[in-house]
């Protein structure tokens, strides 16, 4: 008999079907015994009664958790033990046939609560089982909800899915990078990207014009609620376009994702705000402000665009640094202070906030190499430096670079705030602790001797 799965059951009253899935919980009533059997479709009841004796016995020994099979006929229940939570709830399965499929030992807990009042490195170290539970399958389901609808509107819109290298050289994002030692090249290596930022100005320079990524990101920076060391984002990038018009698809492409996904959501002001930076300070005293009318409203959307960020910051050390990337445009109105008064010019910089949170930033591009270099000295970059870390970007840009630009929303932030979820660990599989580990795997781990030589590294104390 081919498998039934447990959403379908309601349309096969009065016949026999096999279901598949786990024990989620069992009840006994005086001689009957009830489970509710878990497949990822949901929940259906399974009655066991004693008259069918092999098959009951069975069902006295069944566990939590254990993964069985089970045929028999799928009928109405009695009057007034309708269950209206389920989907299932009408019906439910008189047991005629059970297979044991595999025991279960006693989870280490409870899975059929929203498990925030599990220690998280407990959740972590057993995520496997951890995501067992309604709210986290119901998170990932939704995070490819909006994957797919990213992928399919993108597509659409004659946008290219290109994937990047993972090994490669750093890029400037402003955080820490991860390294990894070459094998064939000793003492050189490789480094995790950032992002994807400049392979993906490189493909404008290769012609493609309009490309995309849902792109793995790995930053080695301190944890937070909203940061991880890796992530994933939607990225994008567009040649022959002004700020306008990505200011114009970024708001088109979060509306109707909105729409399509969360139609219970309502998004506070459309078209968005759009605020310069410099009044998102005055106002806000933040460049990321939470424009909810009532913040105890779970659906309420506030998107806003904050445009016309600063080229350059003062960095702790005094020196100056790129505020978005050294690769951002400078507003034509201000390249007169880029000499004078590096920190008064602006940039065609913008990003989107969503209830208080970054969930993108973006900007146009320089495409020449004069004002590319220009850019790297005016950040203290010597010319062997500039060289030998962009060289291959300041060629590019010989080479007929089209004008392009493009924005990357942070994928685990936008699914976080949809599930009204408290950080992004609980819209990951497999996220890290606070000091970035992978408790279940057990990394970041101590490696054989003959690996490490293999990596020419040698270990201080
Ligand atoms: P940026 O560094 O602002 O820009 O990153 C873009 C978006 O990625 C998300 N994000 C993160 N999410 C989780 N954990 C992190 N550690 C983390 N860091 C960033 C945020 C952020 O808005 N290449 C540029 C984009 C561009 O210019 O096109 C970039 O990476 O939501």
């Amino acid at each position: 008999m081919e498998r039934t799965l447990i959403k379908d059951t309601p349309r096969s009253a009065s016949s026999t079907v096999l279901v598949k899935g786990w024990v989620h919980a069992r009840r006994d009533h005086g001689k009957i015994i009830f489970i509710d059997l878990r497949d990822r479709t949901g929940f259906l009841q399974i009655v066991f009664i004693p008259k069918n004796k092999d098959v009951y016995d069975i069902a006295t020994t069944l566990r939590s958790e254990w993964v069985i099979e089970i045929s028999g006929t799928v009928g109405m229940r009695p009057k007034g033990m309708e269950n209206p939570e389920l989907e299932t709830g009408t019906v439910e399965m008189l047991a005629e046939n059970i297979t044991v499929l595999n025991e279960a030992k006693t989870p280490p807990f409870a899975l059929d609560t929203s498990g925030l009042e599990i220690g998280e490195e407990h959740r972590l170290t057993y995520r496997y089982l951890d995501l067992r539970r309604a709210r986290m399958q119901k998170n990932l389901r939704l995070r490819h909800k909006v994957v797919l609808f990213f992928r399919n509107y993108l597509s659409h819109l004659g946008f290219v899915e290109v994937e990047t290298p993972i090994l490669t050289k750093g890029t400037p994002e402003g955080a820490r990078e991860f390294l990894v030692p070459s094998r064939l090249h000793p003492k050189n290596f490789y480094v995790l990207p950032q992002s994807p930022q400049q392979f993906k100005q490189l493909l404008m320079v290769a012609g493609l014009e309009r490309y995309f990524q849902i792109a793995r990101a790995f930053r080695d920076e301190d944890q937070r609620g909203d940061r991880q060391p890796e992530f994933t984002q939607l990225d994008i990038e567009m040649s022959f376009i002004t700020q306008e018009d990505i200011l114009k698809l970024g708001e088109e492409l979060m509306t109707e994702m909105v729409k399509a996904i969360c139609p219970d959501k309502t998004i506070t002001e459309v078209p968005w705000p759009r605020l310069t930076y410099k009044e998102t300070l005055e106002k806000y005293g933040t460049d990321k402000p939470d424009l909810r009318k009532n913040r105890n409203n779970p659906n309420e959307l506030a998107f806003a665009w904050v445009v016309d960020f600063p080229m350059f910051e003062k960095l702790e050390d005094g020196s100056i640094g790129a505020m978005h990337h050294p690769f951002t445009t400078p507003n034509p109105d201000d390249i007169k202070f880029l000499d004078s008064d590096p920190e008064k010019a602006r940039a065609w910089a913008y990003d989107i906030v969503l209830n208080g949170y970054e969930i993108s930033s973006g900007s146009i591009r320089i495409h020449t190499r004069d004002l590319q270099k220009r850019i790297f000295q005016i950040l203290g970059l010597k010319d062997a430096e500039i060289q030998e870390k962009f060289g291959h970007m300041l060629e590019a840009f010989e080479y007929g670079a089209p004008p392009h630009g493009g924005f990357a929303p942070g994928l685990d932030r936008i699914v976080m705030i949809l599930a009204g979820e408290p950080n992004i660990r609980e819209v990951m599989a497999f996220p890290k602790t606070g000091d970035a580990r992978d408790l279940m795997m057990g990394a970041p781990s101590p490696v054989d001797a003959k690996s490490l030589k293999e990596a020419h590294i040698r270990l201080g104390e």
